[in-house]
């Protein structure tokens, strides 16, 4: 593996340069996976979003292409989405479907004290290398609303129909429209229901079947911005429900997180994945709000999560989202250290000298009051991922990981509840500036960002008061990613 800067991940998408935010019209197309994303390439702070652009064939491996789209007239270029038009609903494709985005036009003007936001569009012939804006943009506009924004897009079969969920303040308004260029309002969810802790942003809405069963269901998810007064920053929530076309209907009242670490925002999934293979594979902006600015990188900043395949899951008679890495991640891995059966009272350690890990754990047989799996960064960074065993509360310290100086916030303990079970698996994933952990086959997901001065060289599991039998494996870099 070559030296790269300080920090920059190996499996993690970031741009080469300047400030990237929320993942946008991310699409599959011709072979390729589009990952356009909110740009400035001006600076590595947040400033004026134009959409980069990068593709790759595994999910993994990004090339960085030159910028999508830029600010014009109607202003700078928001979040949105990206959809094949297979059947020339547009009339943009007379000869063979391509690729339309349908973004947020953020207008700022010295006149008006609020800035303006409405949808565009924006097409492209050459598998999304270049883009025309549509001659009579904006294509929705509203009069009174002020938050009007990052429209996702797909094609609803049954009503034979475009269907846009949009962020509206707080709540989320969907739009029909036969061509992407007429729309017509349908109705708005989230009045009653769900965390208003702030403004509501990225909507994203689709079907998923429950596992081992032949129904489904539909899956909203909402990122939430920033609260100052509150410690958890921007974070997603999901509501599972049923949709017809007009209306989302929500089947539960608690407020249900997509993912219990901080650094996992404004994530959407991809559209036109073929049928064949099925799966709805999502992706987010591995920071937070609070302190994305921030962050220790130099001349960049930003990195998406892993590409996630979600799933729905009866979990104690709920539906629960479910999440787990894409497959394609397993070549980048081999297996180092496979654990069998193995009883550990005290304390296990194990040298992993490595750019980027993968630690699958399957703990059993627990007597230990207290399981901890410290992640020794080097000689004195270590992140720390603590089990209290008779709470079912695990929690991931990253307070000693590295540099944390930027943000008080960053130094403060993250938990997830374990849902209830005999057994607990852990798949973890550490790379240079990130760990990944995944719970119970997806059930629940902590994503945290870290920066120590690299990324591993000694994994050590401890247990207190008692033992327990661990099945497992401990993986480090194939030659794949030479
Ligand atoms: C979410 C967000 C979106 C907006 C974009 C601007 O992180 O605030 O609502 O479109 O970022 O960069």
């Amino acid at each position: 593996l070559k030296q790269t800067e300080m920090f920059r991940p190996w499996l993690h998408f970031a741009p080469k340069k300047n400030w990237m935010n929320d993942p946008n019209g991310l699409v599959y197309f011709n072979g390729e996976y589009h990952l356009f994303f909110q740009y400035n390439p001006n600076d590595s702070k947040w400033g004026p979003m134009h959409w980069g652009h990068a593709i790759s064939k595994d999910l993994i491996t990004w090339d960085e292409l030159p910028i999508a789209l830029y600010p014009d007239e109607y202003g700078t270029i928001f979040s949105g989405s990206c959809v094949v038009d297979w059947n020339n609903t547009t009339g943009f494709f007379p000869d063979e479907p391509g690729l339309v985005a349908i973004f947020t036009h953020h207008l700022e003007t010295e006149l008006n004290k609020t800035p303006i936001q409405s949808q565009s569009l924006a097409y492209s012939y050459d598998n999304g290398r270049t883009w025309k804006k549509y001659q009579s943009n904006p294509v929705l506009e509203h009069d009174t609303k002020v938050d009007f924004r990052d429209p996702k897009v797909f094609w609803h079969q049954v009503s034979n129909k475009w269907i846009m969920v949009l962020a509206t303040g707080q709540t989320i308004s969907i739009y029909s429209s036969p061509n992407l260029i007429e729309w017509s309002y349908e109705s708005e969810f989230g009045e009653n229901i769900g965390s208003h802790e702030g403004v509501w942003e990225c909507p994203d809405l689709f079907e998923l079947q429950i596992e081992e069963s032949e129904e489904s269901r539909w899956v909203l998810l909402v990122s939430i911005g920033d609260n100052p007064h509150l410690d958890s920053g921007s974070r997603t929530q999901y509501f599972v429900g049923t949709f017809d076309g007009t209306q989302f209907k929500a089947k539960h009242n608690e407020v249900r997180w997509l993912d219990y670490g901080k650094d996992n925002y404004a994530g959407v999934s991809f559209s036109d994945i073929p049928e064949e293979d099925g799966r709805r594979i999502y992706l987010g902006w591995m920071s937070n709000w609070r302190y994305a600015n921030d962050v220790p990188t130099h001349g960049w900043r930003s990195q998406m999560t892993l590409p996630r395949v979600l799933g729905l899951r009866k979990v104690q008679d709920s539906y629960t989202l479910v999440q787990t890495p894409v497959q394609e991640l397993e070549k980048y891995f081999t297996n180092e250290k496979i654990l069998e059966n193995k009883l550990i009272q005290k304390e296990f350690r194990f040298d992993l000298d490595e750019s980027y890990g993968m630690i699958t754990l399957n703990i059993e047989d627990i007597s230990a009051e207290r399981i901890s799996l410290n992640i020794h960064h080097s000689q004195t960074n270590v992140t720390s991922i603590t089990i209290d065993v008779e709470k079912l509360i695990l929690t991931l310290d990253r307070s000693k990981s590295g540099i944390t100086s930027f943000s008080d916030n960053f130094l403060k303990q993250q938990n997830v509840k374990i849902p209830n079970t005999e057994k607990i698996k852990l798949n973890i994933i550490i790379d240079s500036a990130s760990i990944e952990v995944f719970g119970n086959e997806g059930e629940f997901a902590l994503t945290s960002l870290i920066y120590p001065d690299k990324a591993c060289e000694e994994i050590s599991l401890q247990v207190l008061d008692g033992e327990m039998v661990v099945n497992g494996c401990i993986s480090k870099p194939s030659d794949y990613s030479n």
